[in-house]
């Protein structure tokens, strides 16, 4: 085979995911094993979406509707927008596709955190887009540097509020104030995968950004159905933008995008509020929980505004993660992020929270951390 591929792809690290469960179990002859290390709903999916789903099996023979005309109308009808507004993909990762499809071409320039979310950078190289990347400080995006890295180049700036993996979101009027600084040729994305778990009063006004963007720049906010609907393994989300930044959305939007499957569950989680008001409710819950037994065994976790939160373990973040794996326990290691002592931990249910203190507590003796 004689190859030709270009540069830009030969050099790009795919995407790591969390360890799965069945791969565990084989490999460290573990039986039960619990993953707590893809920011997924614990609570599984709402039942109103399987019940769709199920009643949708037997239609599968058809396309799905290439306009998700349903699902379009229920967003926009709950958060007030008009349908024009509103973008489905197969997971919010594919909109961040159509975004750098859309805005970038060889060159142009697109400005991200280091750590965020990993995806941004990715979707960059494949397309010969030229990543700013720039360090957060304190854990946060750092609105001052990105700003002054903004040059006539700059197509998009990727900005996870909250930030996975350090679950920080930025103070409502720096933003209000950066955006008002952002040159118009601009388009700013904020992406609000856990924006269902943040504070009310941190949340950002998206509605009025987007509807008032008259002279000044684009804003686009993404949205999941993966986190708070408990729909990650069917792969839905949204976005809401200007019709304008929508239409060029949909320019490069293959025509059946989103499974049928993926939007009928949608429309039902949508309604069910049932479920999603026991996700949150269990998942502020199981952060006060793990977060108090964890700092008592002496690591410093950190203040969450999603469904994961980041522990400083006092030794080696990898050692940790082996170790915990041989307990059956998956997290995520934040040594390649840069942060050689932390660990990432998703919220779980009761029983799932207490095995992994359980683990934790036996894994920090045997590796003599914070003695
Ligand atoms: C910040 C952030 N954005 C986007 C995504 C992707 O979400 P989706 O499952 O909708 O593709 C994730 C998933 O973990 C995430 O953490």
């Amino acid at each position: 085979m004689k190859t030709q591929v270009p540069e830009n792809i030969k050099s790009i690290v795919p995407y790591p995911p969390g360890k799965p469960m069945d791969e565990l179990e084989r490999e460290y002859g573990v039986t039960n094993a619990i993953k707590l290390a893809s920011n997924e709903n614990a609570w599984g999916s709402s039942p109103k979406a399987i019940e769709a789903i199920r009643d949708t099996l037997c239609d599968l023979h058809r396309y799905p509707d290439g306009s998700n005309f349903y699902l379009v109308q229920a967003i926009a009808d709950k958060l007030g927008f008009s349908p024009d507004e509103v973008i489905i993909g197969n997971g919010s990762d594919e909109i961040i596709e159509f975004l750098v499809k859309a805005f970038v071409q060889n060159g142009d320039e697109v400005i991200t955190s280091h750590p965020s979310f990993l995806m941004y950078q990715k979707v960059v190289q494949v397309r010969g887009g030229v990543n700013t990347v720039l360090p957060l400080k304190n854990m946060r995006h750092d609105l001052e540097a990105i700003f002054t890295n903004i040059t006539d180049r700059t197509r998009l700036i990727f900005l996870d509020n909250p930030n996975n993996p350090t679950a920080t979101v930025i103070k409502p009027v720096a933003l209000y104030e950066f955006l008002s600084k952002v040159p118009e040729h601009v388009v700013v994305v904020l992406d609000e995968a856990y924006v269902d778990f943040m504070d009310y009063d941190m949340q950002i006004d998206v509605y009025s950004l987007i509807k008032n963007s008259k002279g000044r720049c684009g804003v686009v906010s993404l949205r999941t159905f993966s986190k708070a609907y408990g729909l990650a393994g069917i792969r839905v989300g949204f976005g809401l933008m200007s019709a304008e930044v929508a239409g060029y959305l949909h320019r490069v939007r293959s025509p059946f995008n989103v499974n049928k499957l993926a939007q009928v569950a949608a429309v039902a989680a949508l309604g069910d509020t049932e479920f999603y008001e026991k996700t949150l409710k269990g998942t502020k819950e199981g952060m006060e929980w793990l977060q108090k037994k964890i700092t008592l065994l002496g690591c410093t976790c950190y203040p969450s505004q999603t469904n994961f939160f980041l522990v400083d373990v006092g030794g080696d973040a990898t050692a940790l993660y082996e170790a915990m794996l041989y307990k059956g326990v998956i997290i995520r290691s934040m040594k390649a992020y840069g942060y050689a002592n932390v660990i990432r931990i998703t919220v779980g249910t009761v029983e799932e929270n207490q095995r992994l203190v359980i683990s934790l507590t036996e894994c920090l003796a045997d590796l003599s951390y914070n003695a």
